[in-house]
Protein backbone atom coordinates (compact mmCIF):
# COMPACT_ATOMS: atom_id res chain seq x y z
CA UNK A 1 0.00 0.00 0.00
CA UNK A 2 1.25 3.60 -0.75
CA UNK A 3 2.41 5.39 2.63
CA UNK A 4 -0.72 7.90 1.98
CA UNK A 5 -3.35 5.16 2.50
CA UNK A 6 -1.39 3.81 5.27
CA UNK A 7 -1.55 6.87 7.04
CA UNK A 8 -4.97 7.61 6.49
CA UNK A 9 -6.15 4.12 8.13
CA UNK A 10 -3.41 3.63 10.70
CA UNK A 11 -4.49 2.64 14.10
CA UNK A 12 -7.95 2.33 13.15
CA UNK A 13 -9.98 -0.53 14.66
CA UNK A 14 -10.43 -3.20 11.86
CA UNK A 15 -14.09 -4.25 13.48
CA UNK A 16 -17.42 -2.47 13.75
CA UNK A 17 -18.12 0.98 15.46
CA UNK A 18 -16.84 4.30 15.22
CA UNK A 19 -13.93 4.52 12.89
CA UNK A 20 -11.67 6.29 15.25
CA UNK A 21 -13.28 5.45 18.87
CA UNK A 22 -13.53 8.51 21.84
CA UNK A 23 -10.78 9.61 23.66
CA UNK A 24 -10.30 7.39 26.60
CA UNK A 25 -10.34 9.46 29.92
CA UNK A 26 -9.16 7.48 33.08
CA UNK A 27 -6.79 7.93 35.72
CA UNK A 28 -7.37 4.39 37.10
CA UNK A 29 -9.38 1.16 35.47
CA UNK A 30 -11.61 -1.54 37.39
CA UNK A 31 -8.63 -4.12 37.48
CA UNK A 32 -9.14 -6.45 40.20
CA UNK A 33 -6.53 -9.08 40.92
CA UNK A 34 -3.28 -9.47 39.51
CA UNK A 35 -2.41 -6.58 37.05
CA UNK A 36 -0.44 -8.33 34.74
CA UNK A 37 -4.34 -9.83 33.46
CA UNK A 38 -5.24 -6.08 32.49
CA UNK A 39 -4.56 -4.09 29.40
CA UNK A 40 -5.19 -1.52 31.36
CA UNK A 41 -4.87 -0.52 35.14
CA UNK A 42 -4.01 2.89 35.50
CA UNK A 43 -3.66 6.24 33.72
CA UNK A 44 0.05 7.04 33.60
CA UNK A 45 0.99 3.37 32.65
CA UNK A 46 -0.91 2.83 29.99
CA UNK A 47 -4.18 4.32 27.40
CA UNK A 48 -6.32 2.87 24.90
CA UNK A 49 -5.92 6.11 23.19
CA UNK A 50 -2.46 6.51 23.06
CA UNK A 51 -1.97 2.41 21.77
CA UNK A 52 -4.34 3.29 18.69
CA UNK A 53 -1.94 6.65 18.14
CA UNK A 54 1.42 4.44 18.91
CA UNK A 55 0.11 1.74 16.13
CA UNK A 56 -0.47 4.60 13.78
CA UNK A 57 2.95 6.17 14.22
CA UNK A 58 4.47 2.67 14.36
CA UNK A 59 3.30 2.31 10.93
CA UNK A 60 4.60 6.01 10.03
CA UNK A 61 8.04 5.60 11.13
CA UNK A 62 8.59 1.60 10.29
CA UNK A 63 9.45 0.74 14.05
CA UNK A 64 7.80 0.49 17.27
CA UNK A 65 6.73 4.21 18.83
CA UNK A 66 6.12 5.61 22.51
CA UNK A 67 3.92 8.52 22.96
CA UNK A 68 5.08 11.89 24.48
CA UNK A 69 3.11 14.55 26.49
CA UNK A 70 5.75 17.28 24.26
CA UNK A 71 8.61 16.85 21.74
CA UNK A 72 10.85 18.02 24.25
CA UNK A 73 9.95 15.23 26.73
CA UNK A 74 10.43 12.62 23.86
CA UNK A 75 14.13 14.21 23.64
CA UNK A 76 14.66 14.13 27.16
CA UNK A 77 13.73 10.13 27.22
CA UNK A 78 16.32 9.41 24.40
CA UNK A 79 18.96 11.29 26.43
CA UNK A 80 17.92 9.34 29.61
CA UNK A 81 17.58 5.81 28.25
CA UNK A 82 20.27 6.19 25.74
CA UNK A 83 23.20 8.45 27.97
CA UNK A 84 24.74 7.31 31.12
CA UNK A 85 27.73 9.20 33.14
CA UNK A 86 30.77 9.22 30.99
CA UNK A 87 29.10 8.85 27.85
CA UNK A 88 29.67 11.52 24.89
CA UNK A 89 27.15 12.43 22.91
CA UNK A 90 27.74 14.27 19.54
CA UNK A 91 25.26 16.93 18.31
CA UNK A 92 25.07 19.17 15.45
CA UNK A 93 25.86 23.37 16.39
CA UNK A 94 22.54 24.56 15.01
CA UNK A 95 19.74 21.78 15.69
CA UNK A 96 16.83 22.95 17.78
CA UNK A 97 18.18 25.65 20.37
CA UNK A 98 16.43 23.91 23.38
CA UNK A 99 17.52 20.32 22.68
CA UNK A 100 21.54 21.93 22.94
CA UNK A 101 20.37 23.75 25.68
CA UNK A 102 19.25 20.43 27.53
CA UNK A 103 22.85 19.29 26.58
CA UNK A 104 24.69 22.01 28.36
CA UNK A 105 22.38 22.34 31.47
CA UNK A 106 21.65 18.92 32.21
CA UNK A 107 23.17 16.45 30.42
CA UNK A 108 26.79 18.34 31.23
CA UNK A 109 25.65 17.91 35.45
CA UNK A 110 25.17 14.32 34.75
CA UNK A 111 29.04 14.08 33.77
CA UNK A 112 28.39 13.44 29.77
CA UNK A 113 30.68 15.42 27.26
CA UNK A 114 28.44 17.01 24.34
CA UNK A 115 30.72 17.25 21.23
CA UNK A 116 29.12 20.13 18.84
CA UNK A 117 29.58 20.09 14.86
CA UNK A 118 27.58 21.74 12.16
CA UNK A 119 24.73 20.02 10.04
CA UNK A 120 25.91 20.51 6.82
CA UNK A 121 29.09 18.54 5.14
CA UNK A 122 28.30 16.00 7.65
CA UNK A 123 30.42 17.79 9.70
CA UNK A 124 29.67 15.30 12.78
CA UNK A 125 31.40 12.42 11.19
CA UNK A 126 34.63 13.83 12.51
CA UNK A 127 34.08 13.57 15.95
CA UNK A 128 32.29 10.23 16.86
CA UNK A 129 35.47 8.65 17.86
CA UNK A 130 34.48 7.30 21.47
CA UNK A 131 30.76 8.63 21.35
CA UNK A 132 27.29 6.58 22.66
CA UNK A 133 25.07 8.76 20.68
CA UNK A 134 25.21 10.76 17.51
CA UNK A 135 22.00 13.25 17.72
CA UNK A 136 21.08 14.58 14.32
CA UNK A 137 18.42 17.29 12.97
CA UNK A 138 17.89 17.01 9.50
CA UNK A 139 16.51 19.61 7.78
CA UNK A 140 17.91 21.35 10.83
CA UNK A 141 15.63 23.84 12.57
CA UNK A 142 15.89 27.22 11.42
CA UNK A 143 17.89 27.27 9.14
CA UNK A 144 17.78 23.97 7.26
CA UNK A 145 20.69 22.52 6.85
CA UNK A 146 20.96 19.08 5.22
CA UNK A 147 23.03 15.99 6.29
CA UNK A 148 23.19 12.20 5.01
CA UNK A 149 21.82 10.11 7.34
CA UNK A 150 22.62 6.62 5.67
CA UNK A 151 26.12 8.07 5.34
CA UNK A 152 26.32 9.12 9.03
CA UNK A 153 24.50 5.99 10.28
CA UNK A 154 27.40 3.55 8.65
CA UNK A 155 29.97 5.89 10.24
CA UNK A 156 28.42 5.84 13.64
CA UNK A 157 27.68 1.82 13.62
CA UNK A 158 31.81 1.71 13.19
CA UNK A 159 32.40 2.96 16.13
CA UNK A 160 29.25 1.09 18.39
CA UNK A 161 27.80 4.38 18.40
CA UNK A 162 23.40 4.52 18.36
CA UNK A 163 22.04 7.35 15.82
CA UNK A 164 18.97 9.14 16.89
CA UNK A 165 17.50 11.49 14.19
CA UNK A 166 14.99 14.52 15.03
CA UNK A 167 12.64 14.25 12.38
CA UNK A 168 10.48 16.98 13.24
CA UNK A 169 11.07 19.10 10.09
CA UNK A 170 10.26 16.56 7.72
CA UNK A 171 7.89 14.11 9.19
CA UNK A 172 8.06 10.36 8.76
CA UNK A 173 6.00 10.96 6.02
CA UNK A 174 8.67 12.45 3.95
CA UNK A 175 11.85 10.93 5.52
CA UNK A 176 12.20 7.55 7.63
CA UNK A 177 15.51 7.48 9.78
CA UNK A 178 15.21 4.11 11.39
CA UNK A 179 15.21 3.28 6.81
CA UNK A 180 18.05 4.77 6.57
CA UNK A 181 19.99 3.24 9.32
CA UNK A 182 19.11 5.77 12.49
CA UNK A 183 18.93 3.47 15.24
CA UNK A 184 16.00 6.53 16.91
CA UNK A 185 13.51 8.87 15.44
CA UNK A 186 12.17 11.45 17.58
CA UNK A 187 9.70 14.15 16.37
CA UNK A 188 7.72 17.09 17.88
CA UNK A 189 4.21 16.35 16.78
CA UNK A 190 3.57 19.46 18.31
CA UNK A 191 4.38 20.60 14.56
CA UNK A 192 3.55 19.83 11.13
CA UNK A 193 2.82 15.73 12.00
CA UNK A 194 -0.65 16.80 13.77
CA UNK A 195 -0.42 19.87 11.44
CA UNK A 196 -3.12 22.32 13.29
CA UNK A 197 -1.02 24.52 15.71
CA UNK A 198 -3.70 22.87 18.66
CA UNK A 199 -1.67 19.99 20.62
CA UNK A 200 1.82 19.35 22.23
CA UNK A 201 3.09 16.63 21.71
CA UNK A 202 5.94 14.14 20.73
CA UNK A 203 7.18 10.71 19.87
CA UNK A 204 9.96 8.49 20.05
CA UNK A 205 10.03 5.30 17.42
CA UNK A 206 12.88 2.79 17.24
CA UNK A 207 13.54 -0.47 15.66
CA UNK A 208 14.93 -2.48 18.52
CA UNK A 209 11.65 -3.54 20.49
CA UNK A 210 13.87 -3.31 23.84
CA UNK A 211 14.90 -0.08 23.46
CA UNK A 212 10.94 1.12 22.92
CA UNK A 213 10.59 -0.93 26.58
CA UNK A 214 13.01 1.04 28.61
CA UNK A 215 11.48 4.27 26.81
CA UNK A 216 7.93 3.44 27.77
CA UNK A 217 9.55 2.30 31.09
CA UNK A 218 11.19 5.94 31.49
CA UNK A 219 8.11 7.73 30.49
CA UNK A 220 5.73 5.82 33.47
CA UNK A 221 8.36 6.23 35.88
CA UNK A 222 9.22 10.13 34.60
CA UNK A 223 5.31 10.83 34.20
CA UNK A 224 6.17 12.43 30.25
CA UNK A 225 2.58 11.20 28.90
CA UNK A 226 0.45 12.73 27.09
CA UNK A 227 -3.32 13.77 27.43
CA UNK A 228 -5.84 10.88 25.41
CA UNK A 229 -7.51 14.42 24.17
CA UNK A 230 -4.27 15.54 22.78
CA UNK A 231 -3.37 12.41 21.55
CA UNK A 232 -6.75 11.30 20.30
CA UNK A 233 -6.94 14.91 17.99
CA UNK A 234 -3.18 14.28 16.77
CA UNK A 235 -4.65 10.88 15.55
CA UNK A 236 -7.71 12.99 13.79
CA UNK A 237 -5.54 15.29 12.40
CA UNK A 238 -2.75 12.31 11.10
CA UNK A 239 -5.24 11.08 8.46
CA UNK A 240 -5.08 14.82 6.25
CA UNK A 241 -0.85 14.48 6.93
CA UNK A 242 0.22 13.28 2.92
CA UNK A 243 -2.93 15.88 1.98
CA UNK A 244 -1.28 19.39 4.04
CA UNK A 245 2.28 18.26 3.22
CA UNK A 246 1.62 17.72 -0.70
CA UNK A 247 -0.19 21.69 -0.45
CA UNK A 248 2.33 22.70 1.76
CA UNK A 249 5.84 21.43 0.51
CA UNK A 250 4.44 22.48 -3.02
CA UNK A 251 3.43 26.28 -1.86
CA UNK A 252 7.17 26.29 -0.28
CA UNK A 253 9.10 25.47 -2.93
CA UNK A 254 7.14 27.81 -5.26
CA UNK A 255 7.95 30.99 -2.81
CA UNK A 256 11.23 29.98 -1.61
CA UNK A 257 12.23 29.74 -5.50
CA UNK A 258 9.84 33.24 -5.84
CA UNK A 259 11.82 35.05 -3.05
CA UNK A 260 15.57 34.01 -4.81
CA UNK A 261 14.35 35.36 -7.77
CA UNK A 262 13.34 38.73 -6.38
CA UNK A 263 17.14 39.65 -6.05
CA UNK A 264 16.58 41.87 -2.65
CA UNK A 265 17.09 38.73 -0.51
CA UNK A 266 20.65 38.13 0.37
CA UNK A 267 19.54 34.54 1.32
CA UNK A 268 16.98 32.16 1.09
CA UNK A 269 17.30 28.83 3.14
CA UNK A 270 15.29 25.89 1.44
CA UNK A 271 16.62 21.97 0.79
CA UNK A 272 14.37 22.21 -2.61
CA UNK A 273 16.32 24.60 -4.03
CA UNK A 274 19.17 23.29 -6.45
CA UNK A 275 21.55 25.54 -4.90
CA UNK A 276 20.91 24.90 -1.21
CA UNK A 277 24.42 23.00 -0.45
CA UNK A 278 22.31 19.83 0.97
CA UNK A 279 19.95 19.52 -2.14
CA UNK A 280 21.35 16.83 -3.67
CA UNK A 281 21.47 14.56 0.07
CA UNK A 282 17.77 16.04 0.69
CA UNK A 283 16.41 14.49 -3.01
CA UNK A 284 17.94 11.18 -1.97
CA UNK A 285 16.59 10.93 1.27
CA UNK A 286 13.15 12.87 1.54
CA UNK A 287 9.99 12.70 -0.21
CA UNK A 288 9.66 16.16 -0.65
CA UNK A 289 11.41 19.20 0.86
CA UNK A 290 9.04 20.49 4.06
CA UNK A 291 6.66 22.85 4.80
CA UNK A 292 9.35 25.36 6.63
CA UNK A 293 11.57 27.91 4.79
CA UNK A 294 14.18 30.76 6.13
CA UNK A 295 15.23 34.16 4.10
CA UNK A 296 17.52 36.84 5.59
CA UNK A 297 16.07 40.08 5.66
CA UNK A 298 19.48 41.57 6.96
CA UNK A 299 18.11 43.86 9.74
CA UNK A 300 15.72 43.95 12.43
CA UNK A 301 13.99 46.94 11.64
CA UNK A 302 13.45 46.08 7.49
CA UNK A 303 12.17 42.51 9.23
CA UNK A 304 9.86 43.96 11.97
CA UNK A 305 8.29 45.97 8.74
CA UNK A 306 8.14 42.59 6.40
CA UNK A 307 6.07 41.29 9.37
CA UNK A 308 3.77 43.80 10.58
CA UNK A 309 2.70 44.53 6.83
CA UNK A 310 1.79 40.18 6.29
CA UNK A 311 -2.16 40.37 6.52
CA UNK A 312 -2.48 36.02 5.46
CA UNK A 313 0.51 34.75 7.57
CA UNK A 314 0.48 35.63 11.83
CA UNK A 315 3.48 36.51 13.58
CA UNK A 316 3.76 33.57 15.66
CA UNK A 317 6.49 30.76 16.60
CA UNK A 318 6.46 27.43 15.79
CA UNK A 319 5.52 25.69 12.21
CA UNK A 320 3.82 23.21 10.04
CA UNK A 321 0.01 24.35 11.21
CA UNK A 322 -2.15 24.65 8.02
CA UNK A 323 -2.22 28.09 8.54
CA UNK A 324 1.07 29.91 7.41
CA UNK A 325 2.97 32.01 10.77
CA UNK A 326 6.31 33.49 10.55
CA UNK A 327 8.62 34.81 12.78
CA UNK A 328 12.26 37.02 12.87
CA UNK A 329 14.10 34.01 14.95
CA UNK A 330 16.72 36.32 16.74
CA UNK A 331 14.08 37.70 18.97
CA UNK A 332 14.49 34.41 21.17
CA UNK A 333 18.15 34.31 21.07
CA UNK A 334 19.77 31.28 21.24
CA UNK A 335 20.47 30.70 17.41
CA UNK A 336 23.34 31.70 15.57
CA UNK A 337 20.95 33.69 13.00
CA UNK A 338 21.29 37.42 11.65
CA UNK A 339 18.15 39.83 13.28
CA UNK A 340 17.05 39.81 10.03
CA UNK A 341 16.22 36.35 9.57
CA UNK A 342 13.19 35.16 8.75
CA UNK A 343 11.37 31.65 9.88
CA UNK A 344 8.70 30.72 7.70
CA UNK A 345 6.03 28.44 8.04
CA UNK A 346 3.93 27.39 4.67
CA UNK A 347 0.61 26.47 5.56
CA UNK A 348 -2.53 25.49 3.07
CA UNK A 349 -3.48 28.76 1.89
CA UNK A 350 -4.03 29.31 -2.01
CA UNK A 351 -0.57 29.32 -3.12
CA UNK A 352 -1.25 32.56 -4.84
CA UNK A 353 -2.92 34.10 -2.25
CA UNK A 354 0.27 33.47 -0.24
CA UNK A 355 2.25 34.57 -2.85
CA UNK A 356 0.77 37.98 -3.15
CA UNK A 357 0.51 38.62 0.30
CA UNK A 358 4.53 38.21 0.91
CA UNK A 359 5.37 39.68 -2.04
CA UNK A 360 3.46 42.75 -1.02
CA UNK A 361 5.07 43.04 2.70
CA UNK A 362 8.39 42.32 1.14
CA UNK A 363 7.80 45.85 -1.06
CA UNK A 364 6.35 48.02 1.49
CA UNK A 365 8.99 46.71 3.73
CA UNK A 366 11.77 48.09 1.23
C1 LIG B 1 13.24 20.39 15.71
C2 LIG B 1 12.52 20.44 17.01
N1 LIG B 1 12.69 19.45 17.91
C3 LIG B 1 12.06 19.47 19.10
C4 LIG B 1 11.22 20.51 19.46
C5 LIG B 1 10.55 20.51 20.80
O1 LIG B 1 9.20 20.18 20.67
P1 LIG B 1 8.07 20.65 21.69
O2 LIG B 1 7.96 22.14 21.60
O3 LIG B 1 6.85 19.90 21.20
O4 LIG B 1 8.50 20.21 23.05
C6 LIG B 1 11.01 21.55 18.57
C7 LIG B 1 10.14 22.69 18.92
O5 LIG B 1 10.11 23.72 18.26
C8 LIG B 1 11.69 21.52 17.31
O6 LIG B 1 11.54 22.52 16.41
Amino acid sequence: MHPDTRVLHAGYPAGPGPYLPGPTFAATYVAPGDPAQHAYTYGRFHNPTWTAWETALAELDGGHAIAFGSGMAAVSAVFGVVLSPGDVVVMPTDCYYTTRVLARDWLAKLGIETRLAPTRGNAQLEHLKGARLLWLETPSNPALEVCDIALLARAAAEQGCLVAVDNTTATGLLQQPLALGAALTVASDTKALTGHADVTLGHVSVADPDLAVRLRTWRTQHGAIPAPMEVWLAHRSLATLPLRQERQCGTALALATLLEARGDISRVYYPGLPGHPGHEIARRQMRAFGSVLSFDLDTEPRAERFLKRLRLVREATSFGSVHSSAERRARWGGDAVSPGFIRFSVGVEHPQDLQRDVTQALDAAG
